[in-house]
Protein backbone atom coordinates (compact mmCIF):
# COMPACT_ATOMS: atom_id res chain seq x y z
CA UNK A 1 0.00 0.00 0.00
CA UNK A 2 0.83 3.81 -0.50
CA UNK A 3 0.49 6.06 1.94
CA UNK A 4 -1.65 8.75 0.94
CA UNK A 5 -0.47 12.21 1.77
CA UNK A 6 -1.23 15.76 1.91
CA UNK A 7 0.49 16.09 -1.81
CA UNK A 8 -2.74 13.22 -2.91
CA UNK A 9 -5.12 15.36 -1.57
CA UNK A 10 -3.98 18.49 -3.89
CA UNK A 11 -4.13 15.60 -6.09
CA UNK A 12 -7.26 14.47 -5.73
CA UNK A 13 -8.71 17.88 -5.77
CA UNK A 14 -7.00 18.94 -9.03
CA UNK A 15 -8.59 15.90 -10.85
CA UNK A 16 -11.90 16.57 -9.51
CA UNK A 17 -11.69 13.21 -7.26
CA UNK A 18 -13.66 13.41 -3.57
CA UNK A 19 -12.28 11.87 -1.27
CA UNK A 20 -13.38 10.68 2.43
CA UNK A 21 -12.16 10.88 5.94
CA UNK A 22 -13.85 9.75 8.97
CA UNK A 23 -12.68 10.09 12.94
CA UNK A 24 -11.58 7.03 15.13
CA UNK A 25 -10.00 7.12 18.32
CA UNK A 26 -8.58 3.65 18.62
CA UNK A 27 -6.42 0.61 16.90
CA UNK A 28 -9.69 -1.66 15.97
CA UNK A 29 -11.85 0.93 14.25
CA UNK A 30 -8.50 2.61 12.94
CA UNK A 31 -7.37 -0.83 11.35
CA UNK A 32 -10.94 -2.00 9.49
CA UNK A 33 -11.71 1.92 8.22
CA UNK A 34 -7.84 1.64 6.73
CA UNK A 35 -8.06 -1.36 5.32
CA UNK A 36 -12.28 -0.20 3.78
CA UNK A 37 -10.06 2.44 1.61
CA UNK A 38 -10.78 5.63 3.68
CA UNK A 39 -8.21 8.14 2.24
CA UNK A 40 -8.20 10.21 5.86
CA UNK A 41 -8.64 9.07 9.21
CA UNK A 42 -9.22 12.37 11.75
CA UNK A 43 -7.64 11.49 15.61
CA UNK A 44 -11.11 14.21 16.10
CA UNK A 45 -10.88 15.44 19.73
CA UNK A 46 -14.76 15.03 19.74
CA UNK A 47 -13.16 12.32 21.20
CA UNK A 48 -13.59 14.44 24.62
CA UNK A 49 -17.79 13.87 23.48
CA UNK A 50 -17.88 10.17 21.96
CA UNK A 51 -15.33 8.09 24.02
CA UNK A 52 -14.93 10.19 27.17
CA UNK A 53 -18.43 11.67 27.77
CA UNK A 54 -17.67 15.23 28.01
CA UNK A 55 -20.38 17.49 27.09
CA UNK A 56 -18.08 19.87 24.77
CA UNK A 57 -14.59 18.97 23.64
CA UNK A 58 -13.00 21.45 25.74
CA UNK A 59 -11.49 19.31 28.49
CA UNK A 60 -9.67 16.84 26.54
CA UNK A 61 -5.55 16.97 27.10
CA UNK A 62 -3.00 17.13 24.77
CA UNK A 63 -1.90 13.73 26.85
CA UNK A 64 -5.27 12.13 25.95
CA UNK A 65 -5.02 13.14 22.13
CA UNK A 66 -1.64 11.68 21.99
CA UNK A 67 -3.32 8.31 23.19
CA UNK A 68 -5.97 8.22 20.79
CA UNK A 69 -3.43 9.01 18.03
CA UNK A 70 -0.96 6.22 19.19
CA UNK A 71 -3.68 3.86 18.96
CA UNK A 72 -5.09 4.91 15.47
CA UNK A 73 -1.36 5.01 13.95
CA UNK A 74 -1.19 1.32 15.32
CA UNK A 75 -4.08 0.48 13.12
CA UNK A 76 -4.04 2.49 9.66
CA UNK A 77 -1.25 1.39 7.38
CA UNK A 78 -2.39 3.72 4.05
CA UNK A 79 -4.57 6.55 5.29
CA UNK A 80 -2.98 9.44 6.28
CA UNK A 81 -3.79 10.43 10.21
CA UNK A 82 -4.80 13.73 10.91
CA UNK A 83 -5.06 14.57 14.71
CA UNK A 84 -6.67 17.47 16.32
CA UNK A 85 -4.65 20.23 18.50
CA UNK A 86 -6.98 20.13 21.61
CA UNK A 87 -8.40 23.35 22.84
CA UNK A 88 -5.95 25.60 24.81
CA UNK A 89 -2.74 23.41 23.55
CA UNK A 90 -1.83 26.23 20.24
CA UNK A 91 -4.32 29.38 21.14
CA UNK A 92 -2.11 31.78 22.99
CA UNK A 93 0.82 32.12 20.41
CA UNK A 94 3.37 30.92 17.99
CA UNK A 95 6.01 29.03 20.00
CA UNK A 96 3.16 27.39 22.37
CA UNK A 97 1.71 25.79 19.52
CA UNK A 98 4.88 24.81 17.81
CA UNK A 99 5.14 22.72 21.33
CA UNK A 100 2.40 21.39 21.66
CA UNK A 101 2.38 20.63 17.82
CA UNK A 102 5.87 18.75 18.26
CA UNK A 103 4.45 16.44 21.17
CA UNK A 104 1.36 15.14 19.04
CA UNK A 105 3.68 14.64 15.95
CA UNK A 106 7.07 12.93 18.23
CA UNK A 107 4.63 11.12 20.98
CA UNK A 108 1.55 10.40 18.95
CA UNK A 109 3.00 9.77 15.56
CA UNK A 110 0.68 11.61 13.57
CA UNK A 111 1.25 12.61 9.79
CA UNK A 112 -1.11 16.20 10.48
CA UNK A 113 -2.21 18.24 12.95
CA UNK A 114 -5.87 20.35 12.71
CA UNK A 115 -6.51 22.99 14.66
CA UNK A 116 -9.61 25.36 14.48
CA UNK A 117 -10.04 29.33 13.96
CA UNK A 118 -9.03 31.76 11.22
CA UNK A 119 -6.41 35.13 10.86
CA UNK A 120 -6.18 34.77 14.96
CA UNK A 121 -4.41 31.43 14.65
CA UNK A 122 -2.73 32.15 10.98
CA UNK A 123 0.33 32.97 12.71
CA UNK A 124 0.83 29.61 14.86
CA UNK A 125 -0.21 27.79 11.39
CA UNK A 126 2.78 29.74 9.87
CA UNK A 127 4.72 28.65 12.48
CA UNK A 128 4.18 24.71 12.50
CA UNK A 129 4.32 24.54 9.06
CA UNK A 130 7.77 26.33 9.15
CA UNK A 131 9.03 23.13 11.30
CA UNK A 132 7.88 20.57 8.69
CA UNK A 133 4.27 19.87 10.09
CA UNK A 134 1.20 19.54 7.74
CA UNK A 135 -1.60 22.07 9.18
CA UNK A 136 -5.30 21.24 8.20
CA UNK A 137 -7.74 24.36 8.82
CA UNK A 138 -11.77 24.40 10.97
CA UNK A 139 -13.90 26.70 9.65
CA UNK A 140 -18.02 27.01 10.44
CA UNK A 141 -19.06 25.88 13.75
CA UNK A 142 -15.86 25.59 15.55
CA UNK A 143 -16.76 23.18 18.27
CA UNK A 144 -14.23 24.72 20.51
CA UNK A 145 -15.63 27.98 20.63
CA UNK A 146 -19.20 26.57 21.57
CA UNK A 147 -19.58 29.06 24.47
CA UNK A 148 -18.85 32.06 22.21
CA UNK A 149 -21.56 30.88 19.48
CA UNK A 150 -23.88 29.55 22.50
CA UNK A 151 -25.83 27.18 20.31
CA UNK A 152 -25.24 24.13 17.84
CA UNK A 153 -26.79 26.28 15.21
CA UNK A 154 -25.87 26.76 11.24
CA UNK A 155 -22.81 29.60 11.37
CA UNK A 156 -22.41 32.14 8.32
CA UNK A 157 -25.74 32.31 7.53
CA UNK A 158 -25.36 36.54 7.78
CA UNK A 159 -23.41 38.68 5.06
CA UNK A 160 -20.34 39.66 7.88
CA UNK A 161 -19.61 35.91 9.46
CA UNK A 162 -19.64 34.84 5.59
CA UNK A 163 -16.92 37.27 4.53
CA UNK A 164 -15.30 36.77 7.69
CA UNK A 165 -15.21 33.09 6.77
CA UNK A 166 -13.92 34.16 3.25
CA UNK A 167 -11.36 35.71 3.98
CA UNK A 168 -9.99 33.50 7.19
CA UNK A 169 -10.22 30.33 4.63
CA UNK A 170 -7.90 32.68 2.47
CA UNK A 171 -5.67 33.71 5.33
CA UNK A 172 -5.13 29.78 6.25
CA UNK A 173 -4.29 28.97 2.45
CA UNK A 174 -1.65 32.18 2.85
CA UNK A 175 -0.72 30.93 6.20
CA UNK A 176 0.04 27.32 4.11
CA UNK A 177 -2.80 24.75 5.51
CA UNK A 178 -3.11 21.95 3.37
CA UNK A 179 -6.76 21.59 3.68
CA UNK A 180 -9.99 23.16 5.54
CA UNK A 181 -12.48 21.52 7.29
CA UNK A 182 -15.78 23.21 6.76
CA UNK A 183 -18.58 22.49 9.68
CA UNK A 184 -22.23 23.69 9.77
CA UNK A 185 -22.32 26.54 7.32
CA UNK A 186 -24.73 27.38 3.93
CA UNK A 187 -24.04 24.92 1.20
CA UNK A 188 -23.74 28.16 -1.40
CA UNK A 189 -21.02 29.30 0.79
CA UNK A 190 -18.87 26.40 0.89
CA UNK A 191 -18.86 26.03 -2.70
CA UNK A 192 -17.79 29.59 -2.66
CA UNK A 193 -15.10 28.90 -0.53
CA UNK A 194 -13.95 25.29 -2.44
CA UNK A 195 -13.93 27.45 -5.62
CA UNK A 196 -11.67 30.37 -4.05
CA UNK A 197 -9.16 27.88 -3.27
CA UNK A 198 -6.15 26.13 -4.43
CA UNK A 199 -6.17 23.15 -1.14
CA UNK A 200 -9.14 21.09 -0.48
CA UNK A 201 -11.95 21.49 1.27
CA UNK A 202 -13.59 18.91 3.66
CA UNK A 203 -17.59 19.43 4.60
CA UNK A 204 -19.13 18.42 7.41
CA UNK A 205 -22.91 19.60 6.96
CA UNK A 206 -21.78 21.83 4.59
CA UNK A 207 -23.12 20.57 0.89
CA UNK A 208 -21.77 18.45 -1.92
CA UNK A 209 -19.19 21.18 -3.78
CA UNK A 210 -16.63 20.15 -0.81
CA UNK A 211 -13.52 18.17 -1.78
CA UNK A 212 -13.80 15.60 0.71
CA UNK A 213 -16.22 14.91 3.35
CA UNK A 214 -15.79 13.93 7.03
CA UNK A 215 -18.35 12.22 10.05
CA UNK A 216 -17.73 11.29 13.41
CA UNK A 217 -17.60 7.30 13.35
CA UNK A 218 -20.04 6.89 16.50
CA UNK A 219 -22.14 9.15 14.28
CA UNK A 220 -22.58 7.48 11.14
CA UNK A 221 -22.79 3.78 12.52
CA UNK A 222 -25.56 5.28 14.73
CA UNK A 223 -23.84 4.19 18.15
CA UNK A 224 -25.43 7.64 19.17
CA UNK A 225 -29.69 7.59 19.27
CA UNK A 226 -29.68 10.96 20.99
CA UNK A 227 -28.02 13.25 17.99
CA UNK A 228 -29.47 13.27 14.81
CA UNK A 229 -28.57 16.18 12.84
CA UNK A 230 -29.56 16.66 9.39
CA UNK A 231 -26.21 16.29 8.18
CA UNK A 232 -25.48 12.89 9.99
CA UNK A 233 -26.02 10.02 7.70
CA UNK A 234 -26.48 6.88 9.47
CA UNK A 235 -25.10 4.19 7.27
CA UNK A 236 -26.06 1.56 10.54
CA UNK A 237 -28.09 1.88 13.70
CA UNK A 238 -25.24 0.08 15.95
CA UNK A 239 -27.49 1.20 18.76
CA UNK A 240 -30.25 -1.35 18.15
CA UNK A 241 -28.37 -4.82 17.37
CA UNK A 242 -25.35 -3.79 20.17
CA UNK A 243 -28.25 -3.56 22.90
CA UNK A 244 -29.84 -6.80 21.71
CA UNK A 245 -26.47 -8.42 21.77
CA UNK A 246 -25.34 -7.54 25.54
CA UNK A 247 -29.36 -8.35 26.50
CA UNK A 248 -29.21 -12.18 24.96
CA UNK A 249 -25.85 -12.41 26.50
CA UNK A 250 -27.26 -11.63 30.20
CA UNK A 251 -30.22 -13.35 29.45
CA UNK A 252 -27.94 -17.01 28.26
CA UNK A 253 -26.14 -16.10 31.43
CA UNK A 254 -28.80 -16.28 33.30
CA UNK A 255 -30.57 -19.24 31.91
CA UNK A 256 -27.14 -21.64 32.04
CA UNK A 257 -26.94 -21.06 28.23
CA UNK A 258 -24.17 -19.44 28.39
CA UNK A 259 -20.95 -21.13 28.52
CA UNK A 260 -22.62 -24.85 26.32
CA UNK A 261 -20.44 -27.53 26.21
CA UNK A 262 -18.36 -26.74 23.14
CA UNK A 263 -17.52 -23.31 24.79
CA UNK A 264 -15.49 -24.99 27.98
CA UNK A 265 -12.74 -26.90 28.45
O1 LIG B 1 -13.33 16.36 16.32
C1 LIG B 1 -13.96 16.07 15.27
O2 LIG B 1 -14.60 15.01 15.16
C2 LIG B 1 -13.91 17.02 14.17
C3 LIG B 1 -14.74 16.73 12.95
C4 LIG B 1 -16.18 16.86 13.25
C5 LIG B 1 -14.34 17.55 11.78
O3 LIG B 1 -13.22 18.00 14.26
NA1 LIG C 1 -12.45 18.46 16.32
Amino acid sequence: FKRITTNSLQLMKANGEKFSMLTAYDYSFAKIFDQAGLEVILVGDSAGNVMAGHETTLPITLEQMIYHTQSVVRGAKRALIVADLPFGTYQSNGEVALASSIRMMKEGGAHALKLEGGLEVCNSVKRIVEAGIPVMGHLGLTPQSIYKFGTYNVRAKEEAEAEKLKSDALALQEAGVFAIVLEKIPSKLAKEVTESLQVPTIGIGAGNSCDGQVLVMHDMLGLYNEFNPRFVRKYMNLFEPVTQAIQQYINDIKSGDFPNKEESY
